[in-house]
């Protein structure tokens, strides 16, 4: 099978680290019997800069009509209000339906803070909540007075819970077949605050807890559990190993997936993966970070996590696996790192580690 992906470098290290992404796609044993074509297309400040739009009619129209997935580097934001310039990733999310943003943190060794390994999924819902953007503001005897609508749907509750439920049924899934003895099952923490906001939050937590009620997750091992939001930031930092899959709401979300890639400390580490149905662009979760790119020193370690969390879903988890532990091993190793994880490797280098590890798995 041949799968084509488009490729969306972006501006800064996004043209270092999504060429490392390639590479690995290119690595993957044969026996796999998976091959890749790619595409490469335009979007960013830079295309902005060039054309006057930062996503490229061709680039949509591309990623719709002919790939199977995408990787997306990063890009620039300009720091003043710049007349025309949006967000292409946003835009990209909307036009291609892509309604979960998917953000597993694993921890690399244990730490002083946190002796017990962190290896949990933020599950995020993506097209709604307070992030509608219908904001007014309207004028008072005391003064303007501004609202926001919180928009939640029991369509968009039921899927971003199925796809949690279908992530925990895959992570029990690769447990069983490691057989590490734990006979794990998997938890899904859906989060809210249905005490305080009944009708909003109460719709996504009864939707969720309906979807995750199906029984193939049942059958899966996949347990469920609720949290009010505030409490499950407050035990994510104290206690983060307790955690599996976590499934928000889009604001509630947010906050807890930067909070959870804070937990493991280098940017360079934490993958995402914008997820619709049968589409999925894989995204580290840096910026263009201006600071070091050209140097060739960025690490690529988030974006190949990227790529194997895009193959998984596009059905093809056992080449996610080998790229998931091949990258644990140039970790466990330690020899070649980057400098933002106190090594002196240049990109490449760790590139080339990553890929060397590849088949004794
Ligand atoms: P950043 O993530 O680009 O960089 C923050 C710090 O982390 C910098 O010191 C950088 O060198 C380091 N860093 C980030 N990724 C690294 C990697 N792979 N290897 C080694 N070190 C790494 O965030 P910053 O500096 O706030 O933003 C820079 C630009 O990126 C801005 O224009 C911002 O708008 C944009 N940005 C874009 C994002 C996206 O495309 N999704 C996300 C965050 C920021
Ligand atoms: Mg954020």
């Amino acid at each position: 099978r041949t799968l084509r992906i488009g490729l969306i470098p972006g501006d800064g290290i996004g043209r270092e680290v999504i060429p490392a992404g390639r590479r690995i796609l290119e690595a993957l044993p044969s026996s796999l019997g998976l091959k890749f074509s790619f595409v490469d297309l335009e979007a960013g400040f830079d295309t902005f800069k060039q054309t006057g739009v930062a996503l490229p009619d061709r680039t949509v129209e591309t990623l719709k009509k002919e790939c199977d997935g995408a990787l997306f580097g990063a890009v620039s934001s300009p720091t003043t209000a710049t007349k025309g310039y949006s967000s292409p990733i946003v835009a990209l999310r909307k036009k291609l339906d892509l309604y979960a943003n998917v953000r597993p943190v694993k921890s690399v060794a244990p730490s002083p803070a946190y002796p017990e390994p962190i290896d949990l999924v933020t599950v995020r819902e993506n097209t709604e909540d307070l992030y509608v953007k219908e904001e007014r503001t309207y004028d008072t005897p005391d003064g303007p007075v501004a609202e926001a609508i919180k928009r939640i749907s029991t369509r968009a509750s039921t899927r971003i819970a199925t796809m949690a439920g279908e992530i925990a049924a895959r992570r029990a899934r690769v447990r069983q077949g490691l057989g590490d003895g734990s006979g794990k099952q998997a938890l899904v923490t859906v989060t809210h605050k249905s005490n305080v906001l009944p009708q909003t939050d109460g719709l996504f937590r009864s939707a969720s807890f309906a979807a995750l009620a199906q029984q193939r997750f049942k059958d899966a091992g996949v347990k469920v559990e609720e949290q009010i939001i505030d409490s499950m930031l407050y035990k994510l930092v104290l206690q983060p190993a307790y955690y599996d899959v976590i499934v928000a709401p889009n604001l509630y979300g947010d906050l807890l997936s930067d909070t959870a890639a804070a937990l493991v400390k280098s940017l360079g580490l934490v993958p995402s993966a914008n997820v619709g149905d049968g589409f999925a662009i894989g995204e580290p979760c840096h910026g263009s970070a201006p600071d070091i790119a050209g140097k060739g020193i960025s690490n690529p370690i988030a974006t190949l996590r990227s790529v194997a969390l895009m193959l998984d879903f596009l059905d093809q988890e056992e080449a996610a696996a080998k790229i998931y532990a091949a990258v644990d091993g140039n970790l466990a190793d330690g020899k070649l790192l980057t400098p933002d994880m106190g090594g002196k490797a240049k990109t490449d280098e760790v590139v080339e580690d990553v890929i060397r590890r590849r088949h004794c798995l």
